[in-house]
């Protein structure tokens, strides 16, 4: 019933060149289906993305934004301006930012709340440190975060959101978490979206990242409560995102 979601995060990575490659091997005759694939590249290529993913099956998200929509805040790109170029997704609270940037829960959330106010799709990223899951925090700390932001919500806000859990251990260092792992932890973050609304825990989209890859995306996506998967470093080599794309069809 929930439409399985990948999202290729190319982070810091890429180039016009790739962003052509993908549009042509993911035109709309060739490509999996049943299944809503997102490419999230740096904003200087989402111009040349959405002309190159026209008639593709491929929508567009950006990495980032900034709370407000317009001002003095040098180096910034605001929710209104992604609009222009068809994003329709856009990360928020990913470890990245939260580590390198001091993003903070408060920071976030007001992100987040940018997103929505323009109809982005915000995807809302959480997870542990190896030092927390060693500790046996992973649950505290995720419920934090998510909890931070869906508490202060308003119910059909809280619909909008999609939760990427990204073990911060995962992440670029090809240790992907077991199966069993991921899904407990996503288990958990149903459970606790149930605590507002049980049937939006049913509809609520959760993706896994963290090392995913052609090899080991089906295991991951065959748990019940991971819907999806937020890739990095494979989502940036055609034929492994494919694979991993035909294995969430
Ligand atoms: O946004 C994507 C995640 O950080 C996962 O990255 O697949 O390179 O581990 P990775």
């Amino acid at each position: 019933m929930r439409t399985p979601l990948i999202a290729g995060n190319w982070k810091m990575n890429g180039s016009v060149a790739l962003i052509n490659e993908f549009g042509q091997a993911f035109s709309a005759a060739v490509s999996p289906t049943n299944v809503d694939v997102v490419i999230i590249p740096p904003f200087p290529y989402l111009d040349a993305a959405r002309h190159a993913f026209e008639g593709t099956v491929l929508s567009l998200g950006a990495q980032t934004l900034n709370p407000i929509h317009s001002g003095a805040h040098t180096g910034e790109v605001s929710g209104r301006m992604l609009k222009e170029f068809a994003v329709s997704y856009v990360l928020v609270g990913h470890s990245e930012r939260r580590q390198l940037y001091k993003e903070s829960d408060e920071q976030i959330f007001a992100r987040l709340l940018a997103a929505l106010s323009v109809d982005l799709k915000p995807i809302l990223c959480v997870g542990e440190s190896l030092e927390e899951r060693d500790a046996g925090h992973t649950m505290d700390v995720v419920l934090r975060q998510v909890g931070y932001v869906m508490s202060r919500l308003e119910p059909d806000q809280r619909k909008q959101v999609i939760i990427a859990y990204e073990p911060v251990w995962a992440i670029g260092t090809g240790r992907t978490a077991t199966p069993e792992q991921a899904q407990e932890v996503m288990a958990g973050i149903r459970a606790y979206q149930a605590g507002f609304d049980k049937g939006l825990a049913e509809q609520l989209r959760l993706l896994y990242g963290g090392s995913m890859n052609a090899g080991n995306a089906a295991e991951l996506l065959a748990q019940p409560d991971i819907d999806g998967g937020l890739v990095g470093g494979a989502s940036l080599k055609i034929d492994d995102f494919y694979a991993i794309c035909q294995s969430a069809g």
